[in-house]
């Protein structure tokens, strides 16, 4: 019998308008455009503006745009999975409302929680329901509003994030192409170095916690270095290892988009060259959960079938790991 595999038809993604700008940091914290350049890679990122707008939105119209560009009728998901940290409330799911505000009303549909790494897993995941054959349309949304949880007084942080969306659907395949193997990691320790400490079960909202800013993103940035630029450049070399991808075999890398350097220190162990490596963090920054499906598709247009693409990503939890994915169509095809 014929392995089914779970193949990325179609790729779309969502950036908002607003456009936060290195000068515009300048003037918030202090910091220059020289240091953001150089220590991150950034230029500039987007911000989600509007009362009442969260990351359901963003991945709605991510999803939308999807479906119309793929021709696919909301009615035929099966399934949403929406990875993303900044979830629009506690519960219900963003993937419950994003199914609604697109129209997929026979799609079952749930958040998963993996920080940056949340679309590696959560498309892991998704290749499951696939390859068991039980579902034929699946979409993986990662999305995140960073500028929620950014705390615009820390300079460490607040220089690093962004908004934005992105959706991918996946599809069963018979011809090789798609999904091949993933490795998945976590080190829950890692909350020492990088959380958000309330609002939460283990510190609800309180006065105390807002007037402590425990609400906002808190992390040891030096020490979360370190960890992310040793463990995603090794799952990245594991999964080449494993799969005897050898790096002329690689045509391209796909990686969570944190810091410039940790994406040269990846491509570096995987021994390729930059012109192989998907990069748009200095437009957007890091968008968390979307920064994978946003590089596959700002780069969709150069993907040919049969494409030999490692991901790679790490997060908070610690979280990490990578994925070899086999390109199932000429990207050029939805120009
Ligand atoms: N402008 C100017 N100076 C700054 C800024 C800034 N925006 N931010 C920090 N500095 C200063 C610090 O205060 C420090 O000064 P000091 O030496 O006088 O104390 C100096 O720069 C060096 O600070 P470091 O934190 O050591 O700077 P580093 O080179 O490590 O860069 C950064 C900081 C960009 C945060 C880097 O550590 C990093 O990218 N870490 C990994 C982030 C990551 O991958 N996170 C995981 C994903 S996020 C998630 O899952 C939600």
């Amino acid at each position: 019998m014929t392995q089914i595999k779970a193949a990325i038809t179609g790729i779309c993604g969502y950036v908002p308008d607003y456009i936060l700008t290195n000068a515009e940091l300048e003037t918030m914290v202090d910091t220059s455009d020289e240091w953001i350049t150089s220590r991150t890679g950034i230029k500039e990122r987007r911000i989600l503006k509007g009362e009442g707008m969260g990351t359901s939105h963003m991945g709605a119209e991510a999803v939308k745009g999807l479906l119309r560009k793929t021709d696919t009728r909301p009615q035929d998901i099966d399934l949403i999975i929406c990875s993303t940290t900044t979830p629009d409330f506690v519960f219900p799911a963003s993937a419950n409302i994003i199914s609604d505000m697109v129209g997929a009303k026979n799609a079952f549909s749930y958040d998963m929680q993996a920080a940056c790494s949340g679309f590696l897993y959560a498309m892991s995941t998704a290749s499951q329901f696939i390859e068991t054959g039980r579902y034929k349309k699946v979409i993986v949304v990662g999305a995140d509003k960073m500028s929620s949880i950014v705390d615009y007084q820390d300079r460490s942080t607040c220089i690093i994030f962004g908004d934005g969306a992105g959706a991918a659907l996946l599809e069963p395949s018979t011809d090789g192409n798609g999904l091949i193997d993933f490795v998945l990691k976590s080190d829950g320790s890692g909350i020492n170095h990088l959380v958000q400490k309330a609002g939460g079960s283990r510190r609800p909202p309180s006065i105390e916690t807002v007037t402590n800013r425990e609400h906002y993103i808190y992390q040891e940035g030096a020490a979360v270095f370190k960890f992310a630029v040793t463990n995603m450049a090794e799952a990245a070399a594991q999964i080449m290892e494993r799969n005897r991808l050898t790096s002329g075999q690689v045509k391209w890398l796909c990686p969570h988009q944190a810091n410039k350097r940790i994406i040269s220190a990846t491509a570096d162990r995987m021994g390729i060259g930059e012109e192989k490596v998907m990069i748009n963090i200095h437009k957007y920054g890091n968008t968390t959960n979307a920064t994978l499906p946003l590089a596959l598709w700002d780069y969709e247009s150069q993907l040919r079938k049969g494409d030999n693409i490692v991901f790679a990503a790490f997060g908070g939890g610690f979280t990490w790991g990578a994925a070899y994915l086999k390109w199932a169509y000429d990207g050029d095809q939805f120009a």
